[in-house]
């Protein structure tokens, strides 16, 4: 049977959050029961009834006012097939779930995520829980965000602390925990300064806006932006001009002009990059191109030729850094400083955020209104990045990325070699590079009807591995076992049976 129910345990600091309240699962599809929702427990509950009660004014006087008729765009809700109570459910009931969330899904999500599985319920440390009772063994970790698993204990107390107490200001007002952060981010990096911002792709169009704020500064404003082949820096107009992927791109054209794609780790070709260029965007490792990490001399190579053509050097580590490598940032493995850092997925454990950290030089020249962000830094998600750090960054933490790296690598290479397939990577980011796509998705699928989540990369034709950052030797193993069954029931042909 399911648990359904968490305890989140709270500080004894914050009078006005209870002890310990139950966040019980909606039991059913589309629809969630108010009536059935005891605010009593919370004082959440009673600023919610509040909110409520001041919002059904609200509507009830702008309904008196507004047409009859003018109600007629609304579609019915389905009624709710299937209501069980709270804490048990059966498997008819788990499976009515998993439909109607399904169906609801069809009809009123826009489909640009396709059709999706699972039907995910909870989570607990490195295992992720899905509408019909099974449980996975987590390598997706939210395509590598949820660094300390699921509901770690301290990050779900530290949230629920600061949702008590100080949740959204805007940035017309300073917050504590956001200066704490930056603080924090300042004194463990190369960095000077640093800006917030949402999302990973929210990062890099900051970095691109800096990057040509920092030209127009010195009088001699620049466009060009140049990028690597494979990249994937995100999805918004700007940083989607830096996706490599013509899939992404092509259907957006005219996407930002005067991006060039160069060959990723080929030092010769950094010799392209010229006095005309603005910034040279690059991942130390890259994640979604095919967990490829980017060679020390290919990245110092990078670093001169910018110098010497005044061009502004962009790390992208918003998948790579703060301690996916075994170091808190990844340019610390090859000993070369950018201009700037940008950084997203792990670094709020779960929230969104982003962030672009940048030396004084490129800092200066970002004036008041140059750029800006209404949720971006707030109370809430930095106060969740500030527990989510203060974990990161710390020598034994990271050493233990680094050995269970070493452990997953050694244990894949084992159960893929004699099937073709090479492992690569560096410290919890990890790829196996398989003879094709089509065996890429059937592993996907045989290890997800076996209990481990697992996510592709490059041309699909790669297993992407990004556990939690805490995952443990016995889930390494576990996970290594699983797909040792998975590349063993998938017909895969061994190299020497191609060849003959
Ligand atoms: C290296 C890199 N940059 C940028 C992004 C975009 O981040 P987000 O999805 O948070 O916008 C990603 C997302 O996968 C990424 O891996």
């Amino acid at each position: 049977m399911l648990n359904f129910v968490q305890q989140l345990p709270v500080g004894p600091a914050q009078p006005t959050i209870p002890q310990s309240y139950a966040v019980t699962r909606p039991t059913h599809g589309s629809r969630i029961d108010l009536d059935a929702v005891d605010n009593s427990q919370s004082p959440f509950g009673t600023v919610a009834m509040t909110m409520l009660t001041a919002f059904a004014f609200a509507v009830s006087g702008y309904a008196k006012r507004r047409p009859r008729h003018s109600n007629a765009h609304r579609k019915k809700l389905r009624p709710v097939a299937c209501r069980a109570s709270a804490e048990v459910m059966t498997k008819t009931e788990e499976a009515c779930l998993t439909d109607e969330v399904m169906k609801s899904a069809q009809e009123c999500l826009v489909n640009n995520y396709g059709q999706r599985s699972i039907v995910a319920t909870h989570g607990s440390g490195n295992y992720l829980f899905d509408s019909e009772g099974r449980q996975y063994l987590d390598f997706a970790a939210g395509i590598a965000v949820n660094c300390l698993g699921h509901c770690e204990p301290g990050w779900v107390d530290a949230v629920a602390k600061q949702a008590g107490t100080l949740v959204h200001t805007s940035n017309m007002f300073l917050n504590p925990p956001q200066v704490q952060l930056a603080e924090h981010l300042v004194a463990s990096s190369f960095a000077d300064k640093v800006f917030f911002a949402n999302s990973g792709t929210e990062a890099n169009e900051g970095a691109i806006k800096f990057a040509r704020k920092f030209h127009v500064a010195q009088g001699q404003p620049r466009e060009r932006l140049v990028a690597f082949e494979n990249s994937f820096h995100g999805r918004t107009m700007g940083a989607l001009s830096l996706t490599w992927k013509e899939k992404y791109r092509t259907p957006f054209a005219p996407l930002m002009p005067s991006a060039d794609f160069l060959p990723y780790n080929d030092v010769n070709a950094v010799a392209a990059i010229d006095e005309t260029v603005c910034a040279v965007f690059v991942e130390p490792v890259q994640g979604e191109g095919g967990c490829i990490p980017g060679d020390s001399a290919f990245l110092a190579a990078l670093r001169s030729r910018c110098d010497a053509v005044g061009a502004l050097l962009v790390f992208d580590e918003v998948q790579c850094g703060l301690g996916r490598t075994g170091k808190l940032f990844a340019y610390e493995h090859v000993g070369v400083v950018p201009d700037i850092v940008t950084l997203a997925k792990p670094l709020a454990a779960g929230l969104p955020i982003g962030a672009c950290l940048m030396s004084d030089k490129v800092a200066k020249a970002i004036e008041p209104g140059d750029h800006g962000s209404t949720f971006a830094g707030g109370p809430l998600v930095c106060a969740a990045a500030n527990y989510t750090l203060d974990r990161l960054d710390n020598e034994a933490f990271l050493a233990n990325v680094d050995a269970m790296g070493h452990r997953l690598r050694e244990g894949l290479r084992s159960i893929v070699t004699p099937y073709g397939c090479e492992v690569r990577g560096v410290g919890l980011l990890n790829g196996i590079v398989c003879p094709s796509a089509q065996i890429v998705t059937a592993v996907q699928g045989v290890a997800r009807e076996n209990g481990l989540l697992i996510l592709t990369a490059g041309a699909g034709d790669v297993i992407r591995l990004v556990p939690s950052l805490t995952v443990t030797a016995g889930e390494v193993d576990e996970c290594i076992a699983i797909l040792k069954q998975a590349f063993d029931r998938v017909d895969i042909p061994y190299p020497s049976v191609v060849g003959s």
